[in-house]
């Protein structure tokens, strides 16, 4: 373990292992759609990695680049969408995946544009981690990983100042980054 983490919360092998399954119900469901499966950068990109591995149904990859956190520990609340997709995705079916759904602002952003701006005919929308935190917006993913309570994690592609996004588990940080409330941790 990382001996700037405090706690693992879900380890490499329960994520790959909740991964497998999610990728099989995908493929079930997604079956003969050919779908563009769409990672969110950056955080995105770790679980779309291992995911579309697990699905056995034909997927094209794609990529959006969203960022909503300002740096540090909690979200700015302003959504920026930063590079969006050049392939035309009119008609297509998208699966959106990203790292985490937290204010959900993010994952409403996405969506709205895919439907209204961009128009593909069916959006769903994956996630490794759902926080149990009141939304901003009105949204919901599809497929869950997990679900996680009110705390600051980091690992498998979440990050605090672009630290940490390797890390093959995730877990929660020493210090005061630790409990959501603000500010970096002491690192090392
Ligand atoms: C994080 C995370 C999600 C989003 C979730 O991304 O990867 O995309 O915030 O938060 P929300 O539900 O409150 O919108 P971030 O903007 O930090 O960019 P990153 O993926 O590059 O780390």
């Amino acid at each position: 373990m990382h001996e700037e983490v405090k706690e693992v919360l879900f380890t490499a092998d329960r994520i790959q292992a909740r991964i497998r399954e999610l990728g099989g119900a995908i493929s079930r469901d997604l079956s003969g759609r050919d779908p563009v499966i769409l990672a969110l950068l950056k955080g995105g990109v770790v679980l779309t990695a291992d995911l579309i591995r697990t699905m056995d149904c034909p997927v094209h990859l794609d990529f959006a680049w969203v960022s909503s956190y300002g740096g540090g520990t909690v979200s700015s609340g302003r959504v920026e969408l930063k590079v969006f997709p050049k392939e035309d995705l009119s008609g297509r079916t998208v699966l959106v995946v990203d790292d985490i759904l937290d204010t959900g602002r993010t994952l409403r952003a996405v969506v709205d544009e895919l439907r209204e701006t961009l128009k593909a005919s069916d959006v769903r929308t994956c996630v490794l981690l759902d926080k149990e935190v009141p939304r901003a917006v009105d949204v919901e993913a599809d497929y869950v990983g997990f679900r996680v309570g009110d705390q600051f994690v980091v690992g498998y592609g979440l990050d605090l100042d672009g630290h940490y996004r390797n890390l093959p588990y995730i877990g929660v940080l020493h210090g005061p980054g630790a409990g959501g409330a603000g500010g970096r941790p002491e690192l090392g």
